[in-house]
Formats: structure tokens, C-alpha cells, sequence
């Protein structure tokens, strides 16, 4: 055998101990000993599964597997529970279902749609004021993970729904998918109520089908898109799992970016003093409109420190269809793939002094000297998040409001424990006194 053969050959380091990795606590605590202990490529042997899994650590492996060998891997483990809630939709397909879907949806969110959204969102922000206003001046404490749950939930329903939000509510004597943010469990029960949902939103598509012209809302645009080789649109069964999909990706994960940036605020004093320096010199007079969101590149910073350091996804996951090369090592067909922006955005390598909070790493020159695939928190390459750009005009425009009127007094330990499920959020609701600036 040849010396290259016999290096092809070779497994990566890894724990001798088999184990199936899951997207829980568990693997959580595992990997923080495994990283430091294997590096960046470690090989983990299956106990129940068949196939061995590979954790990566390293930039340009990530950008190997997501980008320039993508079509190599598919969705991993770890998807069933959110395939029974999502049907088919683009989060969990793959393959040419997957690319057809995901250019159904892609023009929804298009930087002009999301724009034209800014004046919807500032309102649902408009609405949430005086509620804050009133528990300021009582001297209340408020629990900030609950009040950004409910925030994110009303503002992507409405980014799908527009107008006809507010008739469901009607209808319906309070939200219908209030649950999906109250119960944070993802069992059954929750996905028997989620599918009757789809009935919801299957009379709401009937009802549009009705309509000449459709609103330039997600619902409306995906609605209006037409497949490019075959021109037929979305069916409704599509449709539902596009929408349903939209609902748990854009909701939790852009909740749990607020949550985790009103605890930065709170608990880092320096970060704070300039982002209320920063908000207090917009020019705008009550929110900020989409071109004023320039005005606040701090904020963004802080949000993308916020993203480093707590990223909603915390574990993603991929299954090599074909044996693929990374690095000195053979991948077998049918390895399971794991990439944890959580640690990887704490690589001692690329991150110095990683647990510093410093919004400063995002500045324009910082992301540029850095290479472009150890901050992840949206992935990269064809399935990179489609709400990305979304989510961040979201945080934008909730902080540029609001940092003018309150800053939040964080009541609990510090620092807050993580609850590495799904996505990572904190154990407990992060409970904050909220006082009037
Ligand atoms: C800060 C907030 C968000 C974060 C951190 C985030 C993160 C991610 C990540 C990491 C993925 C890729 C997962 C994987 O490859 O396994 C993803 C995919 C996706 N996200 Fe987001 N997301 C956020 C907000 C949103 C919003 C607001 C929406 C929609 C309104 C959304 C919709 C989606 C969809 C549809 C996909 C699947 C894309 C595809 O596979 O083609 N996300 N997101």
C-alpha cells in the first residue's frame, strides 16, 4: 500500500467510547471536551446508528461540506421530530424538491420585500411601547424571553399573513399559534396541534385563491412564484409546509437572538453606554425607517456578537451521500456530519480571548481580516438561511426603537445557563426590571 493510500486509511482522533450524538445537553457537554481534547476533525463511533459521525471544527472543512462539495450532503439526524411538524418544507427536503421549493421561496425574501416590511414591523414595535411604558413606571420586572418569543411570533405571523393576521385573531378570540412559543416542549401532542393548524392556513389560502392580486407579503409572493421549468405554482399541500416552516424557523431562533441581546445590554456596561450612544443619535424621530438601519452598525455588531456567542442553531447536521476527502481523511458514504457554530465560534485559533463579549469583532475591516467561514450562525453556501437578512432587520429595528426608551436591569445569575436543545436558548426566562431611559 502506497503512503497516500495508508493516510486515506487513517480515522481522525476521537473518543474511543461509542455514542450517538444528539441536539441536546448531552452532546453539548460531550463536545466541549472533545474539541479541545481531538481538534478540529473528530471521529465519534455509532452505538445504535450504523454509520460513524464526524464532528468538524475547522472553516475550511465547513466550507468543503456546505459549499464547495455541497451537493455531497444531505439534511442529517436529528430532523425526524421536525420533518412530523414541517411536512416537506425547505428546511427539511433535499434534493431537487428541495432546489425547486427553495427558488418558490427565495423571492419572498427578496431585500425589497423585507424593506417593505420595516413599516409593518416598527408598528408591531409601535404596539409593544406603551405595554413596556406602563411596567417601567410600576417599577416591574419583566420576563424578557416571554415578551420576545410573543414579539418574533407576531412579527413573522404578520410577514406571512399581513393583514389577514388580524382576522385570524378575530376569528379565533387571541392567536391560534400562540401555543407553538408557550409550549416549549416538542413532543406529539404539540405536532397534533401544529398539523391542525394547517387547516387554518389552508382556508386562508382558499380565501386568497379568490383574490385577482395578491399582497406582497411571504404567503402572497410564494403564492404568485411559478416553477421555471414546469410553470405550474406551489399545490396546497406546499404551500402549508412552506408556511408551517417559516412559523418554527423564524420564529424561536430570532426570539432567542433579543432575548440573548437585551442580557448583553444589561450585563456589559461599556457595550451598552455606545449602543445607547448609537440609537440616540439616529435620525429618525420614533423608529428607524429601513434606509436609517445604516445608522446602526453598532447594533448590528452587537447582534452579530450576540449570534458568536449564543447562536440559535447551535448543531447542525448533514449526511454524506458519497465517501468525500477532508483534509488527510476518507469520509465514508453515509457518515453522519455534525458542525457546531457554538464552538466554533469560540476557536482559539480565530477568535482571540473567544468568551469576550466585543461587538468590535464585527466591524467592517475585523470580518474582512477573518476567514469567512468561522461565524456560521445562519450556515452557509445553497441552505444558508433564507431569513437571514430578515432576522437581522428584525433585531435592528426592535433594538433602534426601544434602546431609546428603556434600558433592562438583568435579576438573575449571571452568567445565564444555556439550555442546548434545538435551538440554544436560556434555562431559564432571562427576568429583567425594565426602567424608563
Ligand atoms: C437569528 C435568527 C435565525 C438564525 C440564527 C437562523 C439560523 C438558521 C440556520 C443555521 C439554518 C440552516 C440549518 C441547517 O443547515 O441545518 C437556517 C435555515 C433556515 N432558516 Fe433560519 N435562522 C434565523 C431566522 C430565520 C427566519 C426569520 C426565517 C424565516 C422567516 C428563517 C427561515 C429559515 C429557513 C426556511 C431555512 C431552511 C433553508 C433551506 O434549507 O433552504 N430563519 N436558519
Amino acid at each position: 500500500m502506497s503512503v497516500t493510500e495508508n493516510t486515506a486509511m487513517q480515522i481522525p482522533p476521537g473518543p474511543v467510547d461509542a455514542y450517538d450524538m444528539q441536539t441536546d445537553a448531552m452532546t453539548f457537554d460531550r463536545l466541549a471536551d472533545w474539541i479541545p481534547a481531538y481538534g478540529d476533525l473528530i471521529h465519534v463511533s455509532p452505538q445504535v446508528r450504523k454509520a460513524p459521525a464526524f464532528v468538524v471544527n475547522h472553516p475550511d472543512f465547513i466550507k468543503h461540506i456546505l459549499v464547495s462539495n455541497h451537493a455531497n450532503y444531505h439534511k442529517g439526524v436529528g430532523f425526524e421530530r421536525v420533518k412530523m411538524l414541517l411536512g416537506n418544507g425547505i428546511i427539511v427536503s433535499d434534493g431537487p424538491f428541495w432546489r425547486r421549493q427553495r427558488r418558490m421561496v427565495q423571492p419572498a425574501f427578496d431585500r425589497s420585500v423585507i424593506a417593505g416590511m420595516a413599516e409593518e414591523i416598527n408598528q408591531i414595535n409601535l404596539r409593544l411601547l406603551p405595554k413596556w411604558q406602563a411596567q417601567a413606571r410600576a417599577g416591574e420586572i419583566i420576563n424578557i424571553t416571554a415578551a420576545t418569543n410573543d414579539l418574533a411570533l407576531e412579527i413573522v405571523l404578520r410577514g406571512i399573513f399581513s393583514e389577514d393576521y388580524a382576522r385570524i385573531l378575530a376569528e379565533h378570540q387571541g392567536n391560534p399559534f400562540a401555543f407553538l412559543v408557550d409550549d416549549s416542549s416538542r413532543d406529539l401532542k404539540l405536532a397534533v396541534r401544529f398539523r391542525a393548524l394547517s387547516k387554518l392556513v389552508a382556508e386562508i389560502i382558499t380565501q386568497r385563491r379568490q383574490r385577482t392580486e395578491q399582497p406582497r407579503d411571504f404567503l402572497g409572493i410564494m403564492m404568485s412564484m411559478q416553477d421555471k421549468d414546469t410553470g405550474a405554482a406551489m399545490a396546497d399541500k406546499e404551500l402549508i409546509d412552506e408556511v408551517m416552516t417559516l412559523i418554527v424557523a423564524g420564529s424561536e431562533t430570532s426570539a432567542t437572538t433579543m432575548n440573548w441581546t437585551w442580557y448583553a445590554l444589561a450585563i456589559y456596561p461599556q457595550v451598552a453606554e455606545r449602543f445607547y450612544a448609537e440609537v440616540d443619535a439616529g435620525s429618525y424621530t420614533d423608529s428607524p425607517g429601513f434606509t436609517q438601519l445604516a445608522e446602526l452598525d453598532y447594533t448590528r455588531q452587537i447582534v452579530e456578537e450576540v449570534l458568536r456567542i449564543y447562536p440559535p442553531v447551535w448543531l447542525y447536521t448533514r449526511k454524506a451521500l458519497g465517501e468525500d476527502k477532508l483534509g488527510a481523511y476518507t469520509i465514508p458514504a453515509g457518515a453522519d456530519i455534525f458542525i457546531s457554530p457554538y464552538y466554533l465560534h469560540r476557536h482559539p485559533e480565530f477568535w482571540p480571548q473567544p468568551e469576550q463579549f466585543d461587538p468590535t469583532r464585527f466591524s467592517e475591516a475585523a470580518v474582512k481580516a477573518r476567514h469567512k467561514f468561522v461565524h456560521i450562525p445562519f450556515s452557509a453556501g445553497p441552505r444558508r438561511c433564507i431569513g437571514d437578512f430578515f432576522a437581522m432587520v428584525e433585531a435592528q429595528l426592535h433594538f433602534g426603537l426601544m434602546g431609546r426608551h428603556f434600558k433592562m436591569e438583568y435579576q438573575g445569575q449571571i452568567p445565564a445557563e444555556l439550555a442546548p436543545e434545538v435551538n440554544l436558548r436560556s434555562k431559564h426566562p432571562l427576568l429583567m426590571r425594565i426602567r424608563e431611559r
